[in-house]
C-alpha cells in the first residue's frame, strides 16, 4: 500500500491560545486517518499542542533544531529540548531558512544525522528556484541537495527520513506546480536515492510535494505514484482545509 503523510507547517504563526483553538478546530473534523497527519508548530506552541493532540493520534513537529546538544547557541533549540517534549517530526532545511538564516546543506546535514541519532523523524526540504527552473537545471540542482544532505547516513537511517520537494516558485504564491511537475521531480528524487542506496530503500521513503497545496488539488497531486503526501504551509491554517487534504489522502489510501 502507498505510503502518506500529510504535515502542516504553520511557519511563524499561531500564539499558544490561537494553537489551542486551531487544534480544537482540527480535532472537531475527526480526521480518519491521523496515523497519516502531523503539524509543525512554533516552537512556543509545541507544549500546548502536544497536550491538545493527546488520544487523537496526529503527530507533532517542530520547524527547526540546532545540532549540538547544548551550548553557548544563543538563541538556539537542542533536540534533547525537542526529545523531552515528545516531538515525532522535525523540518530540516526549509527553504525559508536556507534563504533567510543561512542554512546550508553542511548544517541540514548535521541536524538530520542528530534527529536520527535522537530517533526522531526528519522532514527534509529541498527544491530549486524560478531561475533555477527557467533554466532547466532543476534536476542537476535537487540532486545536488539530496547527495550534499544525505552524506555519510546509512541506508537504514535514509529510509525513516522524510523527503519533501518544494519548488520555491510553488510556495506561498498560489502557483501549484503541476501534477506532472511534482511526480516528475519526486519520481527524479526517488530514483536519486535508489541510486545512493538501492531500490528498496528509494521505493521505501516518503517523498511528499510542497507548495500552494490545498484542498482544490490535493487528490490530483496524491494520486501520483510517486508523491507521498504534502507539506503545507497555508492551507494547514485553517482547520476545513487542511482535514479536506488529509481526506484526500485517506480516500487514496
Ligand atoms: P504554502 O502551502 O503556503 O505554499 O507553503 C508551502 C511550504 O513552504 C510548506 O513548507
Amino acid at each position: 500500500m502507498k505510503k502518506f503523510l500529510i504535515a502542516g507547517n504553520w511557519k511563524m504563526n499561531k500564539t499558544e491560545s490561537e494553537a489551542a483553538e486551531l487544534v480544537e478546530a482540527l480535532k472537531a473534523k475527526n480526521i480518519t486517518n491521523p496515523e497519516q497527519v502531523c503539524v509543525c508548530v512554533p516552537f512556543t506552541d509545541l507544549r500546548t499542542v502536544k497536550k491538545a493532540l493527546e488520544g487523537t493520534g496526529i503527530g507533532l513537529g517542530a520547524q527547526n533544531c540546532h545540532f549540538e546538544e547544548s551550548g553557548a547557541f544563543t538563541g538556539e533549540i537542542s533536540i534533547p529540548m525537542l526529545k523531552e517534549i515528545g516531538i515525532d517530526y522535525c523540518i530540516i532545511g526549509h527553504s525559508e531558512r536556507r534563504e533567510y538564516f543561512n542554512e546550508t546543506d553542511l548544517t541540514v546535514n548535521k541536524k538530520l544525522k542528530a534527529l536520527l541519532q535522537a530517533g526522531i523523524t526528519p522532514i527534509l526540504c529541498v527544491g530549486e528556484s524560478l531561475e533555477i527552473r527557467e533554466q532547466g537545471t532543476e534536476q542537476t540542482f535537487v540532486a545536488g541537495q539530496v547527495i550534499a544532505d544525505f552524506e555519510g547516513i546509512g541506508p537504514a537511517d535514509a529510509a525513516k527520513i522524510v523527503i519533501a520537494y518544494e519548488p520555491i516558485w510553488a510556495i506561498g504564491t498560489g502557483k501549484t506546480a503541476t501534477p506532472d511537475q511534482a511526480e516528475e521531480m519526486c519520481a527524479f528524487i526517488r530514483g536519486v536515492l535508489s541510486g545512493i542506496y538501492d531500490n528498496a530503500t528509494g521505493d521505501a521513503m516518503i517523498i511528499q510535494y510542497g507548495g500552494s497545496m490545498k484542498a482544490a488539488n490535493a487528490k490530483e497531486l496524491l494520486e501520483k505514484s510517486d508523491i507521498n503526501g504534502g507539506l503545507i504551509g497555508g492551507a494547514s491554517l485553517k482547520a476545513d482545509d487542511f482535514a479536506a487534504i488529509a481526506g484526500a489522502a485517506a480516500e487514496l489510501s
